[in-house]
């Protein structure tokens, strides 16, 4: 047992949460020693090396004030356990896809395997702290779990949700807008919460530490994720309006938002939301409303669901019918692949349905992003048709008749169009999924150009 740290402290998970989450307390507080297991073990061997497992600016940074000297990443999951004081667990808890529940409620064996883990190993009271999002009420089957022992271990669970976005990890843990810490309200469970409110006073300012119960800690996780993609899917929904009546959602957005009450964030328009949380946390609302025969209540979060697969089956159905309704052996980039820019991650990507529909039709799919080849290589595992990954836009976009961009990526903004134009087959369509080209300058090239809820230029 290390005895010169003021606590040790344990994560079960070092995936996009875990680590940064992790790296971060650890960077900042140097007395308590960070321990990052995982069973993952190429995993646990990246996060040891410059080249970390998931790709987050500044992350690398953060890592290196901190590893080796009070940062530490293992595979030694039962010996983390023993020694620590305080266990976050951030393991994994996607949409269930089988048996009761399947494709709605999450998928609770990795928590629970991990919580049983807890139990076996266990020789010393602990604070479980979990990090991953779960289903409200969670914590209590957990509590119950872990506190049937015969060992005399009591077990302690909080919640603390998660609120990082990727690509901006660093930033979010380093300055958030609230950590939220929910317990139990009896005396221990207010103990042990003020033992994670501690942690986080290392760094963020009192007023930005919120304490809750543990269900509205842990609904708070669901509903901040609804409300987010609820605006997504709010301003999607306008986006085909706007395409109909000679709108400009951008503008739209720009008026809304300047109404304080209303706020001009998370106002972009895009080809759909994607990313770890999103669906998955709605559809957990929902889940959790239906068993509570709230059936109106998850008709109303089901339908932002909805509204993203609608925006998404739009982008495709678009494409096809500028293309003179015929995509048979045309050539097609796709330029990003990731969710959202600055980030490698492809969970839930709208690119992956785009990408399998363009396949249906038979389409040459030519896949460009600087992060995220990689993942979209084994998301696409299987998939039937042409289909090609190429690190470079221009190659991908060489003798292409359409190109779509998929990810806000910077990159995309600064490309030589001219080139571009040039190396397609004409006439050479783009269409913007992110609204972030310039569209006017494209259509002044050659380009017929389809943006997202704004007029199309076009020269057919
Ligand atoms: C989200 C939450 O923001 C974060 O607080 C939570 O901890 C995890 O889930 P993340 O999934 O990393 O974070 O990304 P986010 O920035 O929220 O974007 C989600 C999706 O919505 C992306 O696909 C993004 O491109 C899309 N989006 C976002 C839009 O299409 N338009 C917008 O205006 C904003
Ligand atoms: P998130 O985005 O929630 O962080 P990830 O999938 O990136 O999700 O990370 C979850 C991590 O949890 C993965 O690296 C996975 O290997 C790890 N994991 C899952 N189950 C266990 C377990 N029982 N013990 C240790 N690690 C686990």
């Amino acid at each position: 047992m290390s005895k010169k740290f003021a606590k040790n402290i344990l994560c079960i998970g070092a995936g996009y949460v875990g680590g940064p989450t992790m790296a971060m307390i650890a960077a900042k507080c140097p007395q308590y020693k960070v321990t990052v297991v995982d069973i993952n073990r190429e995993k646990i061997k990246a996060w040891e090396t410059d080249k970390l497992p998931i790709y987050e600016p500044g992350l690398l940074d953060v890592v290196k004030i901190a590893r080796g000297r009070n940062l530490f990443f293992s595979t030694e999951i039962e010996a983390g356990i023993r020694e620590s004081d305080i266990i976050f667990v951030s393991v994994n808890t996607p949409t269930k896809t089988f048996g009761e529940g399947a494709g709605k409620s999450a998928d609770l064996q990795y928590w629970e395997k991990t919580a049983r883990d807890i139990l076996k190993t266990a020789e010393s009271d602990k604070i479980i702290v979990e990090k991953s999002t779960l289903p409200v009420r969670t914590a209590s089957a957990m509590e119950r779990i872990l506190n049937s022992n015969d060992k005399g271990i009591t077990f302690d669970v909080v919640s603390n949700p998660e609120f990082l976005a990727e690509g901006t990890a660093v930033i979010d843990l380093e300055y958030p807008d609230r950590v939220l810490i929910g317990s139990r309200e009896t005396e221990r469970g207010r103990r042990a919460r003020q033992e994670i409110v501690d942690i986080f006073a290392n760094w963020v300012p009192s007023d930005k530490i919120i304490t809750s119960n543990i269900w509205s800690s842990e609904l708070s996780k669901l509903v901040s994720n609804a409300f987010l993609a609820q605006r997504v899917s709010s301003i999607n929904s306008i986006s085909a309006l706007c395409e109909k009546t000679e709108a400009d959602v951008q503008e739209v957005a720009r008026a809304v938002g300047f109404d304080t009450r209303i706020g001009g964030k998370f106002l972009q328009a895009s080809v759909g939301f994607g990313g770890s949380c999103f669906k998955k946390d709605i559809l957990n609302l929902v889940y959790i409303s239906e068993s509570f025969g709230l059936n109106e209540v998850a008709e109303y979060w089901e339908n932002v669901v909805r509204i993203n697969e609608y925006q998404e089956k739009r982008f495709v159905k678009k494409i096809i019918q500028t293309l003179f309704n015929t995509i048979a052996n045309k050539r097609i980039a796709l330029f990003g692949f990731a969710f959202k820019a600055n980030t490698g991650d492809t969970r839930e990507s709208p690119a992956i349905y785009i990408t399998k529909q363009l396949l249906e039709e038979h389409a040459h799919v030519v896949i460009t992003d600087p992060k995220a080849l990689d993942n979209a290589r084994i998301d696409l595992t299987g998939a039937e048709g042409t289909l090609e990954y190429e690190d470079d836009p221009y190659k991908a976009a060489k003798d292409a008749h359409a190109v779509a961009v998929l990810t806000e990526w910077d990159l995309y903004r600064t490309l030589d169009y001219n080139r571009i134009f040039e190396s397609m087959e004409k006439p050479a369509f783009i269409f913007d999924g992110r609204n972030i080209l310039n569209h006017k300058k494209l259509y002044d090239i050659g380009f017929n150009v389809y943006p997202i809820g704004k007029p199309e230029l076009t020269r057919i």
